[in-house]
């Protein structure tokens, strides 16, 4: 019994040690990626850029789409599902939260969060479990997200409120630093 339990803590903190090896430790994104995608996470498209620091609850249950960004230290809790789609920016520190308790019984809740394609999240913001970001919404830093944000719109605060709209232009900037001219055919 005590052998077995040694045996699965051994093996435990060997795979978190390698995760996070692989995600802090190596400098090419191509091989870090080709980890992340094999071992650590649900469904990861290309171009995806992952800082050092990140850290996630399984990754069971993170999706991630084409041209996705996810700076230095973010947390994605991914208790239910999370989804950040195509040429989304998650800056640094940002914590994306999908679990929760019921107030009454301390039950556990997952509630799945969706952040749409082309959005950019500031510095610092919390996205509260059961959210969706609408496409091309940007959320100012600090920010706690506790209800949907329709898309193309700029958001700030705690809890975060929409003070303006968005006009998305073409050519638009890619985090790689790459241009596109049509959001549907990205490289
Ligand atoms: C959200 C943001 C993009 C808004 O930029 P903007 O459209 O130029 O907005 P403005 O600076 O004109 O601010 C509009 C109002 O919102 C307020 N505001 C702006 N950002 C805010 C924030 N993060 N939290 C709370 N209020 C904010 C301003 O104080 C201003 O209020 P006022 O009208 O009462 O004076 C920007 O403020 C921001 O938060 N950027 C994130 C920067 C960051 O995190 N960088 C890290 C690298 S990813």
């Amino acid at each position: 019994m005590i052998i077995r339990k040694l045996l699965t803590a051994t093996r435990i903190i060997l795979f978190e040690f390698i995760k996070f090896a692989v995600i802090d430790l190596t400098a090419t994104a191509a091989i870090k990626n080709l980890f992340i995608k094999k071992f650590f996470v649900r469904r990861m498209a290309g171009n995806v850029i992952i800082y050092p620091g990140v850290r996630w609850f399984s990754g069971k249950n993170i999706e991630l789409g084409r041209h996705v960004l996810i700076s230095y230290s973010c947390y994605l809790d991914d208790y239910a599902e999370i989804k950040i789609l195509d040429g989304t920016g998650i800056g640094p520190s940002c914590r994306i939260v999908t679990g929760t308790h019921n107030t009454e019984t301390m039950d556990m809740i997952g509630r799945p969060v969706i952040i749409g394609r082309f959005c950019w999240l500031g510095a610092g913001v919390i996205v509260l479990p059961g959210v969706e970001i609408g496409d091309f919404s940007i959320i100012g830093a600090g920010s706690v997200v506790t209800k949907d944000i329709p898309a193309y719109s700029i958001a700030v605060g705690n809890p975060a409120r929409v003070i303006k709209s968005r006009a998305v232009k073409i050519p638009f900037k890619l985090w790689s630093g790459e241009y596109i001219n049509n959001f549907d055919n990205l490289p």
